[in-house]
C-alpha cells in the first residue's frame, strides 16, 4: 500500500486547537475507514508546553463531544514542512510564523489556514481560546467539525 498522507495541524501552544484538530480528524478517519491512509499530528510555534498533555477545559469540551485529546505537545520543527504534505494552521500568526522557516517559498502550497476548509462557518481563523471562558473551547470544536469534514474531502482527492 502507499505511503500515508501526512497531515500536521499547527497552532501557538499545541495543547489547545492543534491537538483538538488532531483528535477530530482522527476520529472523522476513523469513522470513515481512512485511518491507515491519513497519518496525523500536530505542534505548536512556541515550546512552552512540550511534554505536555493538552488543556484540560479543551480535553473537558472534547471529551463531552466524544474526542480523547491524550497526544503531547510538541513544538514545530523546519523540517516539519518538508515531512509533512499538508500543514494546517489555525490563524494568520500560526501561518507567519511557519512561512518564515520557509524562506525560498517552496513549501507555501502546503501551508494553509485551516478555515479555509469550513464550509459551515465564515471565520477564517480558529480563535485562540487560552485566556477566555468556556464559549471559546466550543467554538474551538465547532470550527473543527465543519473543517474536517472538508480536510477530508479535499485529501481524498489528492489520494484518488
Ligand atoms: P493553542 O492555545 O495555541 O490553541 O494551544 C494556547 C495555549 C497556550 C498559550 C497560548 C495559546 N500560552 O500563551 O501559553
Amino acid at each position: 500500500m502507499a505511503a500515508p498522507f501526512r497531515l500536521l495541524f499547527v497552532c501557538l501552544g499545541n495543547i489547545c486547537r492543534s491537538p483538538a484538530a488532531e483528535g477530530v480528524m482522527r476520529s472523522l478517519i476513523e469513522a470513515k475507514g481512512f485511518a491507515d491512509r491519513i497519518s496525523i499530528r500536530s505542534a505548536g510555534t512556541g515550546g512552552w508546553h512540550a511534554g505536555k498533555l493538552p488543556d484540560q477545559r479543551m480535553r473537558t469540551a472534547a471529551q463531552n463531544r466524544g474526542y480523547d485529546l491524550s497526544s503531547r505537545a510538541r513544538q514545530v520543527t523546519e523540517n516539519d514542512l518538508s515531512d509533512y504534505d499538508l500543514v494546517l494552521v489555525m490563524d494568520r500568526q500560526n501561518l507567519r510564523d511557519l512561512k518564515s522557516f520557509d524562506r525560498a517559498s517552496q513549501f507555501d502550497s502546503k501551508i494553509r489556514l485551516f478555515c479555509d476548509f469550513c464550509t459551515d462557518h465564515q471565520e477564517t481563523e480558529v480563535p485562540d481560546p487560552y485566556y477566555g471562558g468556556e464559549q471559546g473551547f466550543e467554538l474551538v470544536l465547532d470550527l473543527l467539525e465543519d473543517g474536517c469534514r472538508g480536510v477530508l474531502a479535499h485529501i481524498r482527492s489528492a489520494l484518488a
